[in-house]
């Protein structure tokens, strides 16, 4: 969390992760007893201030969509806890918790998913308007057409199928969906991943308006560091589980500590040719061990450049600077120093330039209307 200098009283999270853990158990005897788990998230601590973009990002399978759905309480966790605009939700009752969750909404990748095709776009903005009776029976029409309106959809829209929509505006009626509850953050899970590229910059230029207008935070969880660089106050780096850096987005993409870090921003596709392209110093040997048993000590040595001895029985714990930049390698300070400026000046692969070209294009007009077909 980012400390605040004033004197004013400090903001409370909306949402707050205290060492939280879940494992799932993928294989059972046959009287029921656990013969194999996965620990999808291990001892993960974080906050979310209102109003902030916090990323989650990592490698497929690192455990981004559990935290996603530990810190709606849409699953139980294993261990630690969850709080909700600073209600303990952990051991909560189904009513305390489904009254909390309103304030938190999920949006996925695939929109289409979780749309119901047999409903209209108006019945499915309503559904939430109905379900928390946000406003009276006679008003919802009225809402449903100011809610498409925030994100650039017509209101004469309202009564078409999603099948009758592209899959950016579809993504549009999504949000739209989630922020009838009125909630103070939303969860972009993957949210613009299956997009165009100059959709997904209309999409993430829609959020950052909302975010302005409304002040909602949202947790981001991505694979895609081009596009959290745009969009993220602050980033959390996964790794088999466990949160191995969290920053700024500056102090991650200028100044990343973790040799993992270091590691998924050199893996950014580059255009250069090979002589221009960086040293193999930041890349990591190996595959992804399994998740079935994760290394012991540091669980990135089978794979670190600067793996050393010490590193398979060291405890794997995130240490948390004064400005709030934390980083869990042990010796992070004996690194040799990092090419920071090497990645920033490093040419980027076409596609990205091409979707932060359309994202700040359209971040500096405020365009509210949808230019897709
Ligand atoms: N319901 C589940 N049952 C068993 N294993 C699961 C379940 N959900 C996720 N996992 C496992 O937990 C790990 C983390 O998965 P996930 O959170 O989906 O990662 P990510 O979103 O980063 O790709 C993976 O090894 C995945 O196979
Ligand atoms: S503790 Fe060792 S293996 Fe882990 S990131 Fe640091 S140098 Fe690499
Ligand atoms: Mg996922």
């Amino acid at each position: 969390m980012i400390q605040s200098a004033s004197s004013a009283p400090a903001a409370k999270p909306i949402l707050e992760a205290r060492g939280l853990g879940k494992s799932f158990v993928v294989k059972r005897s046959l009287f029921g007893r656990p013969l194999a788990t996965v620990g999808a998230v291990d001892d993960v601590s974080l906050s979310l201030m209102p109003g902030e973009t916090l990323a989650i990002v990592g490698e497929s399978g690192c455990g981004k969509s559990t935290l996603g759905r530990l810190l709606m309480r849409l699953i139980e966790p294993s261990s630690g806890e969850v709080f909700i605009d600073g209600q303990d939700v952990t051991h909560a009752s189904h009513t305390a918790v489904r009254a909390q969750r309103r304030h938190v909404q999920l949006i996925f990748q695939d929109p289409y998913a979780s749309l119901n095709p047999r409903m209209t776009i108006a019945q499915t903005i309503a559904e939430p308007l109905m379900l928390h009776d946000i406003v009276p029976a006679g008003q919802r029409a009225r809402r449903v057409a100011e809610l498409l309106d925030m994100v650039g959809l017509r209101p004469e829209q309202a009564d078409r199928y999603p099948h009758e929509f592209s899959g950016g505006q579809r993504q549009r009626v999504v949000i739209a969906r989630a922020l009838a509850s009125e909630p103070k953050a939303i969860i972009c899970d993957e949210a613009v991943s299956a997009l165009d590229v100059s959709i997904q910059a209309q999409v993430l230029n829609l959020l950052k308006n909302l975010q302005k207008r409304l002040g909602i935070a949202f947790v981001f969880i991505s694979h895609d560091l081009g596009v959290v660089k745009h969009i993220a106050d602050r980033v959390a780096v996964m790794y088999l589980g466990k949160v191995v850096e969290m920053g700024t987005s500056d102090e991650i993409f200028a100044a990343p500590r973790h040799p993992y870090t270091r590691a998924l921003l050199s893996a950014i596709p580059v255009a250069a040719p090979p002589s221009h392209q960086r040293s193999r110093a930041a890349r990591l040997h190996g595959d992804l061990p399994s998740p079935l048993s994760p290394p012991e000590g540091c669980r990135l040595h089978t794979r670190c450049p600067h793996t050393r001895p010490d590193c398979k029985s060291v405890s794997m714990v995130l240490e948390v600077e004064a400005g709030g930049h934390a980083n869990a390698c042990a010796f992070w300070r004996e690194l040799p120093a990092q090419d920071a400026g090497e990645i920033a000046r490093e040419p980027r692969n076409p596609k990205l330039e091409k979707l932060f070209a359309a994202f700040e294009a359209m971040a500096a007009r405020p365009a509210q209307t949808v230019t897709e077909g």
